[in-house]
């Protein structure tokens, strides 16, 4: 059994409409289109939770009635990177909560036998270093894509990373924490456990194949 408790960098979101979406998600039954529009909407939620220490300063302004101090955002200089393919299907949801946030896309697939992350695709913006990034991707399993994506976006240079998925396994926790425990992590909710094929059980299935459709 493992203990997730201990890692004091991830964080289970507790939210009713949250939970509800992931039900929603799960069915073998929802249609692609539901689907997509699900991890969009997920992806809002979550994203907002993660986004909540973003400094803020002091901004005189002028109401109808008078003048006065308020916070704005102080610092805009964000960067989200979905893991394709999946990853994809969140990345409007978080661009809705900010418009101007730059994104990255770093492509990896599991490979099928050794369950093994497998490059093939990497575009970052040239200051990386300077944002604050948001690796965004569904599932974390073995947690093989999610720790392969912080170290390509380390040898890019990022410094600080947040790392947002909306199932994971025990094993991924306990895996992707122990190599990170300077990435804060933001998920949706912790199944039981992986199957012999390294999928979450109950978990969605495939979650590429259902954001696009490609279903076996
Ligand atoms: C899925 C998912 C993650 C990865 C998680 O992608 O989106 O990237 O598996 O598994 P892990 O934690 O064991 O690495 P997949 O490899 O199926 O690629 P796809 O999104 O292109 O379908
Ligand atoms: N990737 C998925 O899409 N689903 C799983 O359950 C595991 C890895």
């Amino acid at each position: 059994m493992i203990d997730i408790s201990k890692y004091t960098n991830f964080h289970e979101i507790d939210h009713p409409l949250l939970k509800h979406k992931i039900t929603k998600l799960r069915e073998k039954d929802t249609k692609t289109n539901e689907f997509r529009q699900i991890v969009k909407e997920i992806a809002f939620i979550e994203g907002y939770e993660a986004l909540r220490d973003l400094p803020t300063h002091l901004r005189e302004i002028e109401t109808p009635i008078e003048k006065t101090w308020q916070p704005s955002i102080s610092r805009k200089k964000l960067c989200f990177v979905p893991i394709l393919r999946a990853g994809l299907g969140m990345e409007d949801g978080m661009l809705e909560l900010v418009p101007g946030a730059t994104c990255g896309h770093i492509g990896l697939y599991r490979d099928e036998e050794t369950k093994k992350p497998v490059e093939y695709y990497c575009k970052l913006p040239g200051d990386i270093c300077d944002r604050h990034v948001y690796l965004i991707d569904p599932m974390l399993a073995t947690g093989g894509s999610a720790m392969g994506a912080v170290e390509i976006l380390r040898k890019h240079g990022a410094q600080k990373i947040t790392f947002i998925c909306i199932i994971a396994a025990p094993e991924g926790v306990k895996a992707f924490c122990e190599a990170h425990p300077d990435v804060e992590v933001f998920c949706g909710v912790v199944d039981r456990e992986l199957n012999d094929d390294a999928y979450i059980c109950p978990g969605l299935g495939d979650c590429g194949d259902r954001t696009f459709g490609t279903v076996k």
